[in-house]
């Protein structure tokens, strides 16, 4: 007999025959008839399925003291229209062999209720949890969402590399990788050889495939690039990781508009098929974490995205009559309580950033004919912020060469970077969409480190 999924029971199991499951036990119940019922979850979906032991079965009493919360076994027994409410189907065991036990008096998740942030010191048992099943499946649909909007629009996935030694942010967050022996160096004193190292210079991890996604989309026309992404920021804040996933499409011949067009399409694809896929675990996240989370996500699938230029924003900001942190003044950016007012308080729906000062945007976007600001975007959403960062490229050779300088970077350091512009150059633009922050949006969970399996965050890499 071959295994069944939970999931493929609960859709449409063959009521009347015997079948075999596997997965672990979440809660045990003994009724006074001489009965057990188990709840038993196997990751395939949401939903436990019932079992039910009768005390006939061989070796009933030392079984029970097997079956305790978080102990993993096979069931075989017969599938059967549920009498009670609740579900609709269950199983009446025949045999039940048990892989492993799991100690009531020790095992972490015996009991129900943990915090957030004790799930969060035991990552390697999370998953078996309510909540970090839901969001490892949400993620997952996300993910192959992700790729199917691309892919169902030709755009080809290319790598770009995860070691890498150019800064494109330029904001020197960059974890160092190197071969070197940093005892031994802490001893010398003196500069740091590094054509020594590895790769013969200074290399990082990336902050962004950009820049390479960019050589490719000039030769290849639409491409983008989906992996992790490493930021050094010493921001221990509930929306930064210092690892982090972000998908980067880069298309030729885009400009602003067609970006930003891009951008809503692509958040409401990947949305509305978190909302069609992952029904039961999206339910969860609206009883259970909080109550608007559908509502948004739909909101968003089905609505226009405002568009408001940096210059408005500030004065929409000025005049709001509200109290901030930070000062609101043209020229300086805007931080998370303007984004959050602007997205959750004035327009309720997404809006779309664009046209920022230069002063603290990077070297690639393009500068606009007003000589202050660039063709930057950034996708504001409801709780999670900022989701979206990107740009129209700077195209121009002579203007490309000007930022630089004007950003203190050695042109030289990016020659190939540069070739670009030198050789069939054409207008082209892309965008950075941080996977965490979609799922922060999505299950409405109010901590980064909530919604992917591993956070890395400053003074944190335990598991
Ligand atoms: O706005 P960012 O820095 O843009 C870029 O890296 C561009 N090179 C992208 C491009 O045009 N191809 O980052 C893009 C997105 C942000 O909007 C945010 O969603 C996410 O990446 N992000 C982070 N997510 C989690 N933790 C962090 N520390 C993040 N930094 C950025
Ligand atoms: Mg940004």
């Amino acid at each position: 007999m071959s295994r069944l999924k939970i999931a493929q029971v609960l859709r449409n199991g063959p009521v009347g025959s015997v079948i075999d499951v596997r997965g672990w036990v979440r809660t045990r119940r003994e009724s006074k008839q001489g009965f057990a019922f188990l709840e038993l979850n196997d990751g395939s979906c949401f939903a436990n399925l019932q079992i039910i032991i009768d005390r006939s079965i061989e070796g009933y009493d030392t079984l029970l003291k097997q079956l305790t919360t978080g102990s993993s076994i096979r069931v075989e027994g017969e599938l059967k229209a549920s009498p009670a409410k609740g579900q609709a189907v269950e199983v009446h065991a025949r045999s039940v062999h048990v892989y492993g036990g799991a100690d009531a008096e020790k095992y972490p998740l015996q009991k129900k209720g943990h915090s957030y942030e004790f799930l969060r010191e035991i990552a390697h048992l999370r998953p078996r949890t309510n909540t970090f099943g839901a969001m490892a499946r949400v993620r997952n649909t996300v993910c192959a969402a992700i790729h199917e909007f691309y892919q169902s629009r030709g755009f080809l996935y290319v790598h770009t590399p995860i070691i890498t030694t150019s800064d494109c942010e330029g904001a020197g967050q960059m974890f160092q990788v190197t071969t070197l022996d940093l005892a031994r160096l802490a001893q010398s004193r003196g500069e740091v050889d590094f054509s020594q190292d590895f790769f013969g210079k200074r290399a990082s991890l990336t902050v962004s495939g950009q820049l390479e996604a960019e050589t490719f989309a000039c030769g290849l026309g639409d491409v983008y690039t989906f992996g992790p992404t490493f930021r050094a920021e010493n921001s221990n804040t509930t929306r930064h990781l210092a690892e982090f996933w972000m998908v980067e499409p880069e298309m030729a011949f885009y400009e602003l508009e067609d970006n930003m067009q891009l951008a809503q399409e692509f958040i409401q694809f990947v949305l509305r098929q978190a909302l069609e896929r992952c029904g039961d675990d999206m339910k969860f996240f609206a009883d259970r974490v909080d109550k608007t989370v559908i509502t948004t996500a739909e909101n968003i699938v089905n609505n226009q995205f405002v568009r408001v230029s940096y210059t408005e924003a500030i004065e929409l900001l000025q005049k709001s009559g509200q109290t901030f942190e930070y000062p609101v003044e043209w020229g300086l950016d805007l931080q998370s309580e303007h984004e959050r007012w602007l997205t959750e308080q004035k327009f309720g729906c997404p809006v779309i950033l664009y046209n920022y000062p230069r002063s603290f945007k990077p070297f690639y976007m393009r500068c606009n004919e007003d000589g202050k600001t660039v063709r930057a975007m950034d996708v504001l959403v409801p709780r999670a912020g900022e989701i979206i960062g990107g740009s129209q490229r700077e195209e121009r050779l002579d203007m490309l060469l000007h930022r630089m300088t004007e950003c203190g970077l050695n042109p030289e350091e990016y020659w190939w970077y540069i070739d670009l512009r030198r050789y069939g150059t054409v207008p082209h633009a892309g965008f950075g969409l941080g996977l965490e922050r979609v799922l922060l949006l999505l299950t409405g969970m109010t901590n980064i480190r909530d919604v992917i399996p591993f956070p890395r965050t400053p003074k944190h890499a335990e598991f």
